[in-house]
């Protein structure tokens, strides 16, 4: 950059660092262009030391200047140099200007005591820049022979409008640096080649030849560039992944619009634009299934109240035993055995009627009321904690981190650029990510390791946003279920960005461009769109396919919906165990009395 135009404190000089002749050097400069301005804003200065003038720096506290204020100590000011900083903090606009005519009139005495005097502003806030031209003018810190010099960056046209309309800027002896350059570039309309393989969600294509369709999230992006900087786009065609970036490498194409993992090896062969994507290195595995439900008619009480039941049970029937053995009537007297007594009370609480043969004495009713009432409140309690918990079952947790899942599965799959990742893994430090290491198989597809997952213990891994669209497409039933998920750790994260040209002169507006829209989230948008788009559609092929098969797709979800609410045989094995446990007894003790009758009989016979 050449600076000795910056340099010339002609009478009446707003020089906006931006024309066309110093567009180029702009451009080459632009990644350096903080150090690049402090160069400049050093030469400027120079001429201070050469006069002997003192500075006087102005900020508004921004630390993005830092590098300038580097440059600033390699420089001598035998004049001397004051720094003030008014940090626009305060919301309040009494305090801000109170702060601002404090400084102000500080700074003046500065001037007064100097022989002549440099001022120094440096902020990227209009506010800043508009409250210094009227306290500077209200304070009278600027006379005819004062210098300033204004380091800022802001939008042209807003610069204008703040140039034109402060008397401090148009009238006085002003020098205005401005780090914001990429407003003006535009390709007029050319055709710009670039390079692009099918890699959902990010770039995809559909048809050929001329009647070619774009779509995806970098397609997208590039577009809104396209549209932005003026120029259409032609897609050179490419047959790999590596000529993708061969031909940016030979400067064919001018950008490779498609995500690539920022690499130390690939940027020895070429640029990367401004980072955008995070990759998010996740697996994948089956959802786990209901658990047989063993416990499921135990679960509604705690031991506590089992163990308390229980003796409630043996209490009750000790005491109608007790009244029936010692029944006042004698309508019963020892016609109840404890057995009968005992499946009296145990009927009672299953919600069986009385058979009517217990003793009709007042103790006895009102035992049986209180026993009536006590068997009333638990087994409807029973019941409907049982109904909820057979009806909507509680899912098993699912492992969501590494540390998971690990313990849990046999295998890890891994397409085959997972070798390098295989290698990362068993290199790591973490004992979780070396067993997760061992556990990789790589070179398996992404479809094919999740339909293993739903056989096998296995889990797959690749890129969150790959395997989301997999899942989308092959995984995903019409009504939205799925049995395979993401797990929400992020195992590896990587960022990415597209591969430019070395030291291409337009990567600071792609720059631009592409940080306007990540920024404001529209790419994240792009890439739900996407892929809710393709999981619709792999939902309307599903449709289509069964009305080919002649079945009635209605008929089909509402069986589907049906078979989700039904209860299955995990649900109810407690039940059936407890059934057949109490087949069982009562096959032996039907056995044990066949035998006893069988062994008793002869000394009956003899008897009678
Ligand atoms: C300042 O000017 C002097 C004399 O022209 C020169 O020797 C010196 O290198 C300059 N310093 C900077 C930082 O430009
Ligand atoms: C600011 O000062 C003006 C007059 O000095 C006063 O009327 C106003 O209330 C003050 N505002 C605040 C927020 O203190
Ligand atoms: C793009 O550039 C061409 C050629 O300079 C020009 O005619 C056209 O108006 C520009 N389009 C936009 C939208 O600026
Ligand atoms: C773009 O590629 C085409 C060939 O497909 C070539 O003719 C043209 O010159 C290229 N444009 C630029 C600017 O390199
Ligand atoms: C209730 O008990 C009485 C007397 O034992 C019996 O006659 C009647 O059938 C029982 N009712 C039911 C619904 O079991």
């Amino acid at each position: 950059m050449n600076v000795s135009a910056f340099a010339l404190p002609c009478a009446l000089c707003v020089a906006v660092c931006y024309s066309s002749t110093l567009q180029l050097s702009q451009l080459a400069v632009r990644r350096e262009v903080l150090a690049g301005t402090g160069r400049a804003v050093a030469a400027v200065l120079n001429h201070t030391w050469h006069t002997a003038c003192s500075l006087i720096l102005l900020t508004d506290g921004a630390t993005s200047h830092i590098t300038i204020f580097k440059e600033l100590d390699k420089l001598q000011f035998p004049g001397g140099m004051a720094v003030f900083e008014v940090a626009l903090d305060s919301q309040d606009v009494n305090v801000t200007q109170m702060k601002f005519s404090q400084v102000i009139r500080h700074a003046r005495q500065v001037r007064q005591l100097s022989r002549c005097v440099t001022v120094m502003l440096v902020s990227s806030d209009q506010e800043f820049l508009a409250a210094f031209a009227e306290w500077s003018l209200k304070g009278r810190l600027l006379v005819w022979s004062t210098r300033l010099l204004i380091i800022t960056q802001q939008p042209l046209q807003e610069l204008r409008t703040l140039m034109s309309t402060h008397w401090t800027f148009s009238m006085l002896n002003v020098i205005l640096i401005n780090l914001d350059m990429g407003q003006e570039l535009s390709f007029y309309g050319s055709s710009v080649n670039v390079t692009a393989l099918t890699y959902a969600p990010h770039w995809m294509t559909s048809g050929s030849g001329s009647n070619t369709q774009y779509a995806g999230m970098d397609y997208l992006l590039l577009k809104t560039i396209a549209d932005a900087l003026n120029f259409t786009i032609h897609v050179l065609p490419s047959a790999s992944w590596k000529e993708v970036t061969d031909q940016v490498e030979a400067r064919r194409s001018f950008v490779a619009s498609i995500v690539y993992v920022v690499l130390p090896s690939r940027m020895e062969k070429y640029d990367f634009t401004q980072i955008f994507d995070f990759t998010p290195f996740c697996f994948a595995t089956s959802k786990p299934e209901l658990k047989p439900q063993w416990q499921s008619l135990y679960k509604p009480f705690t031991k506590d109240v089992w163990g308390a039941n229980l003796v409630a049970i043996i209490l009750v029937t000790v005491a109608f035993h007790m009244i029936t053995h010692l029944d006042v009537s004698g309508e019963v007297r020892g016609r109840l055995g404890p057995g009968t007594v005992l499946q009296e009370v145990i009927a009672t609480l299953l919600g069986q009627n009385l058979s009517g043969q217990l003793p009709r004495s007042s103790s006895n009713r009102l035992l049986i009321a209180a026993w009536l009432m006590f068997a009333f409140v638990i087994s409807s309690a029973y019941r409907s904690i049982l109904t909820a918990s057979l009806t909507l079952p509680n899912i098993p947790s699912r492992p969501e981190s590494v540390q998971e899942l690990v313990p849990l599965i046999d295998r890890a799959t891994i397409e085959s650029y997972g070798v390098s990742h295989k290698k990362f893994l068993t290199q790591s430090e973490s004992s979780v990510f070396r067993s997760l290491g061992e556990l990789m198989v790589t070179g398996v597809d992404a479809i094919d390791g999740l339909k293993e997952s739903l056989k096998n213990k296995y889990a797959h891994l690749g890129g969150a946003q790959y395997l989301e669209l997999v899942i989308a497409k092959h995984f995903t039933q019409i009504d939205g279920s799925s049995q395979v998920y993401i797990g929400k750790e992020t195992i590896v994260s990587s960022v990415a960005a597209w591969p430019i040209p070395h030291d291409a002169p337009y990567k600071p507006f792609l720059d631009r461009c592409i940080k306007a829209v990540t920024e404001a989230g529209i790419y994240e948008k792009w890439r739900r769109d996407t892929v809710r788009q393709e999981a619709i559609r792999a939902n309307q092929r599903k449709f289509l396919k069964l009305q080919e098969q002649g079945l009635e797709a209605s008929k089909d979800s509402v069986t589907y919906s049906n078979s989700r609410k039904a209860l299955t045989l995990q649900h109810m094995l407690g039940l059936y165990a407890i059934f057949v446990i109490g087949l069982v007894i009562a096959g032996v003790a039907f056995l044990t009395e066949i035998l006893i009758r069988k062994y008793s009989a002869p000394s009956k016979r003899c008897w009678c």
